[in-house]
């Protein structure tokens, strides 16, 4: 079974995504994981973000690897757990660089597609899943939620991570994230066809969790 949580930043997709996997005793894949992977390589090679066939090569080279954890995916870059720092402010920030190459994102659909096939039954998470990579999944959601409601979760994220924040240029970085994703040129960010939306604005993690569970065993 193959099931996609496509949805903006801070929609609460991810939480949801592996709540839901958990549930259903089942893989979850963070392909926004492989997004920040390279953004760091990127940063950390000091490679120009306007340079895109080295970022590429880049992606072509690199060495990824997903592992399934309970609380969060732990992601390897080159062998080494690069888990928390491809979550920091200055990964995000300059994620949208990667992410709007239709060279690297043909890169990354390959990989995220060989991470699929490894897992067998999953559910996967992104803002392309359910649209792109995954086109014939059979569950499709696309989760939504205001921008100040997003902006606060972040914080309590990044406070929990030990991180210094302000809501407002928090609230600023996701009202810009949405707009570059769902203007870039190629896979932007759009309810797939067939996809049931779900509004966590008013929810609690565990009240999107069973909407979604309660969505999958209908189905089932
Ligand atoms: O979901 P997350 O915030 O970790 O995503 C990191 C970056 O990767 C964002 O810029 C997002 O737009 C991009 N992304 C993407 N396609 C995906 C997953 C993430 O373009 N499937």
């Amino acid at each position: 079974m193959i099931i996609t949580i496509d949805g903006p930043a801070g929609s609460g997709k991810s939480t949801a995504a592996r709540k839901l996997a958990e549930a259903l005793q089942i893989a979850y894949l963070d392909t926004g994981a492989t997004y920040r992977a390279i953004t760091l390589l990127a940063l950390r090679r000091k490679v120009s973000m306007d340079d895109e066939a080295a970022l590429i090569q880049l992606a072509r080279d690199a060495d990824i690897h997903l592992i399934p954890a309970p609380d969060a995916v732990r992601v390897l870059l080159d062998g080494k757990d690069v888990s928390d720092d491809i979550r920091s402010p200055e990964v995000s920030d300059n994620s949208h660089y990667i992410a709007r190459s239709p060279g690297i994102r043909k890169v990354l659909v390959k990989l995220q597609r060989k991470l699929g096939a490894e897992l067998g039954d999953f559910v996967s998470e992104g803002r392309d899943q359910g649209s792109v990579v995954f086109p014939d999944a059979d569950i499709k959601f696309y989760i939504v939620a205001s921008p100040e409601v997003r902006a606060r979760r972040r914080c309590e994220e990044l406070i929990a991570a030990g991180q210094d924040v302000v809501y407002e240029q928090i609230l600023k970085g996701i009202i810009e994230r949405d707009r570059r994703d769902s203007t870039r040129a190629t896979a932007p960010l759009t309810k797939p066809d067939g996809a049931v939306e779900i509004n966590t604005t008013s929810n609690t993690v565990e009240q999107t969790a069973e909407q979604l569970l309660t969505h999958v065993e209908q189905q089932r």
